[in-house]
């Protein structure tokens, strides 16, 4: 079975996607970690990430850079935000997420476009949201927790910018795949937003398939 979940910055989608690969015991892709290495490696390397063709050599980042902690920064998911315009780097990784989704068994993936590009044959689609506010104080919650001092309005302009570019960039931009379940966590704590999304997957993986055509 593959499950594509999909959303904007700070939906949920991540820790979504984790339990649900937990609890249906498959392996677990966190497809933004790619884009943010390259984001990073485009960074080291002097590059310009809004240059195509310097965001393309980056695509080649060691392996060992996707368990950097600065992958999980702002300034890292800004960079990587980025560089997923440019439809080469999309090319670039589509094949490992691709390889990914298609191991026998089954899998899931979290991302952008992974219910629309990367795996649009996927049983179950969830696109998980959240208002900004409230993505931005989740954000800033975490930051705070970490030590690290944000101000809260510069969060959610933040994240309203990323939410702009990934919605509207050309190449595969951010957007509900047609028959995805929308998950919106917005009033929804941790717990809520985890057992919603178990209990959407049970429920479609329960239903009859639908006819062709229908
Ligand atoms: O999910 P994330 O915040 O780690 O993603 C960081 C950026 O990477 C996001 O703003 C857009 C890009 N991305 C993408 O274009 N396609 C994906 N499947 C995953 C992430």
């Amino acid at each position: 079975m593959i499950v594509a979940v999909d959303g904007p910055t700070a939906s949920g989608k991540g820790t979504i996607a984790k339990a649900l690969a937990a609890h249906f015991g498959l392996p677990h892709l966190d497809t933004g970690l790619l884009y943010r290495a390259v984001g990073r490696q485009v960074a080291l390397h002097g590059g310009d990430p809004d240059d195509p063709a310097d965001a393309l050599a980056a695509c080649t980042f060691p392996d060992a850079l996707l368990k950097e902690e600065t992958l999980r920064s702002e300034a890292a998911g800004s960079l990587a935000s980025r560089v997923s315009v440019h439809p080469a780097v999309r090319r670039a990784l589509y094949d490992r997420q691709r390889a990914f989704a298609l191991q026998p068994g089954g899998a899931v993936l979290d991302g952008r476009d992974i219910g629309t590009v990367i795996a649009p044959e996927a049983q179950v689609k969830l696109f998980v949201t959240a208002s900004v506010a409230e993505r931005a104080h989740r954000r800033w919650l975490e930051m705070s927790a970490r030590g690290i001092a944000v101000d809260l309005a510069a969060m959610e302009r933040d994240i309203a910018a990323r939410d702009d570019r990934d919605m509207n960039r050309a190449d595969a931009p951010l957007m509900a795949a047609p028959g995805a379940l929308v998950l919106d966590t917005t009033t929804l704590g941790r717990e809520e937003a985890i057992a919603a999304a178990i209990e959407a997957v049970g429920a479609r993986l329960s239903a009859p398939p639908t006819p062709p055509g229908a």
